[in-house]
């Protein structure tokens, strides 16, 4: 079978008509990168309801790390609905949530102690780091970063700071959050370069924000993702977060990871921190976890996670279907060795855009660790000046042609298949997008 294969031009008839429908009966705060109605999905490929097959460069927003529909994890799905649905972990007890609680615990970074809160989402997941984060200091303020996602509910948007839009018009937030520049080389919020600036983004944070106005006595802690992801797909280098991790031991402040988007093998690691072999406090992840099930895991310290019973739950958070699934993924990654595969298709991947991206005219930069990688679109590459309308183009010209590849931040191309993909598929799908991308470039 050679892939994509598009048989309708897409949006297609059916599509066209579900469409008109949502727009009567559901939220128009959805943002809907394109009309693209799913009908089934199977490892990398995703079919239309017009018959149309995609190959999936997205994960549905980086979930399918396994790919879809994984026989393993479906087979773990209906083994368990055949046991029980439900049985609020937050007040008995059931094996599937302590086993994935004690494999979280292995798989994490540090040979310490570790303890895992359930909840049903990244932004739950956040929530519970945040919440805990105070518990367990008693101190009130955070330090976040410029450019992160950390989810929608009212915690964590105090933290989200990537586009305007997220936070209009929901003022005020959780009190007490300073956010700081995010290590964006490609664009220097300081407007330095490496290796001059001497990692002043690190140094920033001490200099400028702790000794002037959050006083550390009064920080619990710093949230970061190891790579932003809804924010571009932009990657830290290399020593940034020993510099944070310097910091945060210097003043007592836990360190908060948000593995949510980057997490579960996405990077060719199991948490994107290892690139830069951090130990933090507290990890979230959720995603890619259980396969597109509703899940979100805050894994601590034992000895941080000391609330009190009661001071934390919620009823849905750890679903046994949702362990069961999660646990399947686990031994799916393992199993299929998908952590090399990620590593290896990746390094492919980035050859192949990096040689790309010296004859484009608009390729201004190519970044990324194993499957989770930004292509940056500019309207010229001397000035850097952001294409967002012509990243937007190239998403849905490719989108069109089979390729379901999204955009994040202000003009990157984000690649994020299945760490199953293989090469003759991902080449596939990369002439697509380089073609496109070389007509965009041409037109305009
Ligand atoms: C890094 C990160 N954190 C948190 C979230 C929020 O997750 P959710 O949409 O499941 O609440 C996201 C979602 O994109 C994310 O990318």
């Amino acid at each position: 079978m050679v892939y994509p294969k598009i048989v309708v031009s897409p949006p297609g008839p059916k599509a066209r008509e579900l469409v008109r429908k949502d727009e009567l009966f559901v939220s128009p705060s959805y943002l809907r990168y394109y009309p693209l109605v799913v009908e089934s999905a199977n490892d990398c490929i995703v079919k239309d309801v017009d018959g149309n097959e995609y190959i999936d460069f997205n994960s549905g927003i980086a979930c399918m790390n396994v790919g879809h529909n994984n026989p393993s994890v479906v087979e773990a799905i209906k083994a368990q609905c055949n046991r029980f649905l439900h049985y609020s972990n937050t007040d008995f007890y059931y094996k599937e949530a302590i086993d994935l609680a004690e494999k979280l615990a292995e798989i994490t970074p540090g040979e310490f102690k570790k303890k895992t809160f359930f909840g049903n989402s990244g932004t739950e997941a956040i929530e519970a780091a945040v919440k805990l984060a105070r518990w367990h200091t008693r101190r009130p303020l955070f330090i976040g970063f410029i450019g992160a996602f950390h989810g929608r509910t009212m915690g964590s948007l105090a933290f989200t700071a990537s586009k305007p839009v997220q936070r209009g018009y929901f003022s005020p937030f959780m009190p007490g959050v300073a956010h700081v520049p995010y290590p964006y080389c490609y664009r220097c919020p300081f407007k330095l370069t490496r290796p001059n600036c001497n990692y002043w983004c690190a140094d920033f944070i001490e200099e400028q924000v702790l000794h002037k106005y959050m006083p550390p006595e009064d920080v619990a802690a710093i949230l970061f993702e190891p790579i932003q992801g809804e924010g571009g797909y932009v990657v830290p280098p290399p020593e940034f977060f020993q510099k944070l991790k310097k910091i945060a031991d210097e003043y007592d402040l836990l360190l908060i990871d948000d593995e949510v988007q980057s997490g579960m093998g996405r990077t060719g690691k199991w948490f994107a921190i290892e690139h830069w072999g951090v130990e933090p406090d507290i990890i979230c992840t959720s995603k890619a976890l259980a396969s597109g099930l509703p899940i979100g895991a805050m894994v601590a310290k034992a000895k941080v996670m000391d609330w009190n019973p009661g001071s934390h739950a919620s009823t849905f958070g750890g679903n046994p279907v949702s362990c069961a699934a999660a646990l399947a993924v686990l031994d799916v990654i393992k199993d299929e060795q998908l952590l090399d595969n990620a590593c290896k298709q990746g390094d492919h991947v980035m050859k192949r855009l990096e040689e790309f991206r010296q004859t484009s005219r608009i390729v201004g930069d190519v970044r990324g660790r194993g499957l989770m990688i930004g292509i940056e679109l500019v309207e010229d590459k001397e000035t850097r000046k952001p294409a967002p309308k012509k990243a937007s183009e190239v998403m849905l010209r490719s989108w069109r042609r089979g390729v379901t590849v999204v955009t994040c931040g202000v003009s990157t191309l984000r690649i994020v298949p299945p760490l199953t993909i293989q090469t003759d598929l991902l080449d596939s799908a990369l002439d697509i997008l380089e073609d496109t991308i070389n007509e965009v470039a041409k037109e305009t």
